[in-house]
């Protein structure tokens, strides 16, 4: 849709008139670090959708998810990169951006991109900073137990979300996406990290691909939400790629993944439809073409079009 190209002035970025209520009335209570922490003190669970544009975004805080995650992945799912691991700040702050302006009600979580907080604690703090206020993100996610920088993010008041358990930027570490956590002594570690980033103020932890019985420990054990991926049911809340979960994506889904929706048959259908009318001369219509008054036309002497004629 464009703006102005008729008598309409058409947006898709327009709210409805009361900024503070949805689009049947309802007021939006905006969802927060501690109110999450309180549906996990009620068991209520919390839904979380990754989103990296403005109408994604926007469908899925209309849609009631309760975090939207600006994850990483769109190196992946939206750049087309093999891994994680190239997308930068300024590509990580550019999307954020564009979800912040989507969302009324969810928790904006920006993902922290590989080797902006891989350094000196202070530049993970400085990085975070950008994300909070030139961005509007509400909280920051990073990989690993860096106990000391989610310290120190807390110190500086910037909401954090942990994760652990299958960290895609230690892809080369691990030597693949592989499921973590399933010894002894792997599944001690898992939770001597995980209490110690909830200890260090983290407010919520992604749980990533581990095996169900852990993430039910953890969770339980735990005092701050766990969001799943990957991580069996037991979680305080679950997370998806979005593009996983409408079928945007070339590969086959994980095992973890429901396909909600076939956005890419329905897309590639719809291309071809309209491939195929370009093709054959039938879009666009005389109805969907823009015509001069009559008057002008005549004194013009611009003849009338086939499709003019036929309506006339
Ligand atoms: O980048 C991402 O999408 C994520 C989720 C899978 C949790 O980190």
């Amino acid at each position: 849709m464009r703006s102005g190209t008729g008598d309409k002035i058409m947006s898709m970025t327009n709210f409805p008139a009361n900024e503070n209520s949805s689009s049947n009335g309802v007021p939006i209570t905006k969802v927060t670090m501690p109110a999450l922490a309180e549906m996990k003190r009620q068991g209520k669970p919390i839904s979380a959708l990754t989103a990296y544009d403005y109408p994604t975004s926007r469908l899925a805080d209309e849609a009631g998810i309760d975090l939207i995650l600006v994850g990483d992945s769109l190196a992946m799912v939206v750049l087309g990169h093999e891994n994680t691991l190239a997308i930068t700040v300024d590509e990580m702050l550019h999307h954020t951006r564009a979800v912040h302006r989507a969302v009324r009600r969810a928790l904006v979580v920006a993902d922290m991109p590989f080797g902006s907080y891989h350094g000196t604690v202070a530049e993970g703090l400085s990085n975070a900073i950008r994300f909070i206020k030139e961005a509007g993100a509400e909280a920051v996610k990073i990989e690993g137990p860096r106990v000391e920088l989610v310290r120190a993010l807390t110190e500086a008041e910037i909401p954090v979300v942990g994760h652990l358990g299958l960290t895609p930027q230690s892809v080369h570490r691990m030597g693949g996406y592989r499921v973590q956590a399933r010894t002894a002594e792997t599944v001690l570690a898992l939770k001597t990290d995980a209490m110690a980033l909830a200890e260090a103020g983290a407010g919520i932890i992604v749980l990533e691909g581990v095996p169900r019985e852990v993430a039910a420990a953890i969770t339980a054990e735990l005092p701050i939400p766990t969001i799943g991926i990957g991580a069996g049911p037991d979680c305080d809340g679950q997370i998806l790629v979005f593009h996983d979960l409408v079928n945007l994506t070339f590969a086959a889904p994980a095992k973890f993944v429901r396909r909600y929706a076939d956005a890419a048959g329905l897309m590639r259908t719809a291309i071809e439809r309209y491939r195929e009318d370009v093709e054959r001369h039938t879009f666009p219509s005389d109805e969907e073409s823009y015509h001069l008054p009559e008057a002008v036309r005549q004194a013009l002497d611009i003849p009338q079009t086939p499709g003019a004629l036929r309506k006339a």
